[in-house]
C-alpha cells in the first residue's frame, strides 16, 4: 500500500501566489502592550500583502505552563486576542502550533544536525541560566521548534520584536546547514536544490523593545506589563504606578509608552509644558492609552461570546496547514533517508 506520504509531490508553492509571512506568540497569559506595538500590530498591517500564518505557540507555552486546563484556556484566549486586534479570520491563517504536529518532527530532525554548544549561545537559554533557573529541554531546544515552526512554511518574513531576532537567525543558520547536509555535498549546496528559503526577520526599529512599568522590558515573566485588554481600573493602577526618575525634567519612562499612543510632535509640546509634573503626564497617558484599548476591548468581549466559532477555525486552519505543508515534509522525509 502506498502511504499518504508518496502520494504528494505538489510543488511547495503557495495557491495564493503571495509570499508567505509567519510568526506566533506563546499562549502563558494575557498578551500585552509590547507583543503589540512590538509585534501583534505587524501581522494586522501586513496581513493581507502576505499568505499570513499566525499561531499559538502551545507547544513552546508546555516549556513554562504545565497547568493542562490554565494552558487550554490560554490557547483559546489569545486565538480570541488574534481576530479582536484585526486580524481577518477569513484571510490569515490562525491556527495551533500543536495541530501542526510535525513541527515537532522537523524539529527533531533540526535536533540531529545541531551542536549543544551552539544552543547554549542563545539568548533565552543565557537568560534562564543567569537567573538559576532549573532549566528544562524544552527551553534548552527552544530555538530548534521555532525554527521548524518557521521553515515548515518556507516563510519569507517573519514580523518579531527584537529579543527574537537571534531565534530567527537560528533558523536561517539551520535552514543553510539542512540544505548543505542533505541537499548538497556537506559544504555547500547548489540554489537550484535548496529545499528550504532563509527566512527574513521583520523587526520594527522604533517600538523593538516596549518598556514595562519598571521601565526594563515590558514582559509578562518580569511582570512588569500592561495586558492589551485591560479593564479602565486596571490601566488606572498599573499607569499610575509607572516608576519614574525623579530629576524633575521628562519622565522618560512615561514618555517611552506614551509615544506608542501619540505622535511625538504632539507629545514633545505636552511633555514641555507640563515639566516635572508627573502626574498630569501619567493621566494624559492614562487617557490616551483608554481611549485606544477600550474598542479593543469591548470588540474582545464580542468575540468571546462565541468560544465555539474559534475553535472550529483553529481546526479547520489545523487542518488547512498540515495540507500545505504536506508536500515540503515529504521532501524533507526523502533527503533525510526516513522514507524507503
Ligand atoms: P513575553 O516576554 O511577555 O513572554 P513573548 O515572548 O510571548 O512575550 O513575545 C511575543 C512577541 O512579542 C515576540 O515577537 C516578542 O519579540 C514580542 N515582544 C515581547 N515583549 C516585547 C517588548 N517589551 N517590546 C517589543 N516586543 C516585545
Ligand atoms: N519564541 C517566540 C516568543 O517567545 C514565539 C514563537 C515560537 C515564534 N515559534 C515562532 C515567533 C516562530 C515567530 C516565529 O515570542
Amino acid at each position: 500500500m502506498i502511504s499518504s506520504q508518496h502520494m504528494s509531490n505538489t510543488p511547495i508553492t503557495t495557491t495564493t501566489g503571495k509570499k508567505v509571512l509567519v510568526s506566533g506568540i506563546k499562549s502563558t497569559g494575557r498578551p500585552h502592550i509590547g507583543n503589540y506595538f512590538g509585534a501583534m500590530k505587524q501581522y494586522v498591517e501586513m496581513q493581507h500583502e502576505y499568505d499570513t500564518r499566525i499561531f499559538i505557540a502551545d507547544l513552546h507555552s508546555l516549556t513554562s505552563v504545565q497547568n493542562g486546563s490554565e494552558l487550554a484556556q490560554a490557547t483559546l484566549d489569545l486565538a480570541i486576542d488574534y481576530i479582536a486586534i484585526g486580524l481577518d479570520p477569513e484571510k490569515v491563517t490562525i491556527f495551533k502550533q500543536s495541530d501542526l504536529p510535525e513541527v515537532t518532527e522537523l524539529g527533531w530532525i533540526f535536533n540531529c544536525i545541531t551542536t549543544m554548544p551552539y544552543l547554549m549561545r542563545a539568548h533565552s537559554f543565557k537568560d534562564a541560566e543567569a537567573k538559576n533557573k532549573e532549566i528544562n529541554v524544552g527551553v534548552f531546544d527552544y530555538p530548534m521548534l521555532m525554527a521548524a515552526d518557521i521553515l515548515i512554511h518556507n516563510a519569507d518574513i517573519v514580523p518579531v520584536g527584537k529579543d527574537q531576532k537571534q531565534h530567527v537567525e537560528f533558523a536561517r543558520d539551520t535552514a543553510e546547514k539542512f540544505n548543505r547536509i542533505f541537499r548538497g555535498d556537506g559544504k555547500s549546496c547548489e540554489p537550484e536544490n535548496a529545499l528550504f528559503k532563509l527566512p527574513d526577520v521583520h523587526i520594527i526599529e522604533s517600538v523593538e523593545t516596549v518598556p514595562g512599568i519598571d521601565g526594563q522590558k515590558m514582559s509578562k515573566s518580569y511582570n512588569n506589563h500592561i495586558p492589551l485588554f485591560s479593564t479602565d481600573e486596571e490601566l488606572k493602577k498599573l499607569v499610575m504606578s509607572i516608576v519614574t526618575d525623579s530629576n524633575g525634567g521628562k519622565p522618560m519612562n512615561v514618555y517611552n509608552m506614551h509615544k506608542l499612543f501619540r505622535d511625538e510632535t504632539y507629545l514633545e509640546k505636552l511633555y514641555t509644558k507640563n515639566e516635572g509634573k508627573y502626574k498630569i503626564l501619567k493621566e494624559a497617558l492614562l487617557e490616551d492609552m483608554i481611549a485606544f484599548i477600550k474598542p479593543l476591548r469591548e470588540k474582545r468581549e464580542q468575540i468571546a461570546k462565541d468560544p465555539d466559532k474559534v475553535r472550529n477555525i483553529l481546526a479547520r486552519n489545523g487542518a488547512l496547514m498540515r495540507e500545505k505543508t504536506h508536500a515540503l515534509m515529504y521532501e524533507v522525509r526523502k533527503a533525510t533517508g526516513l522514507i524507503v
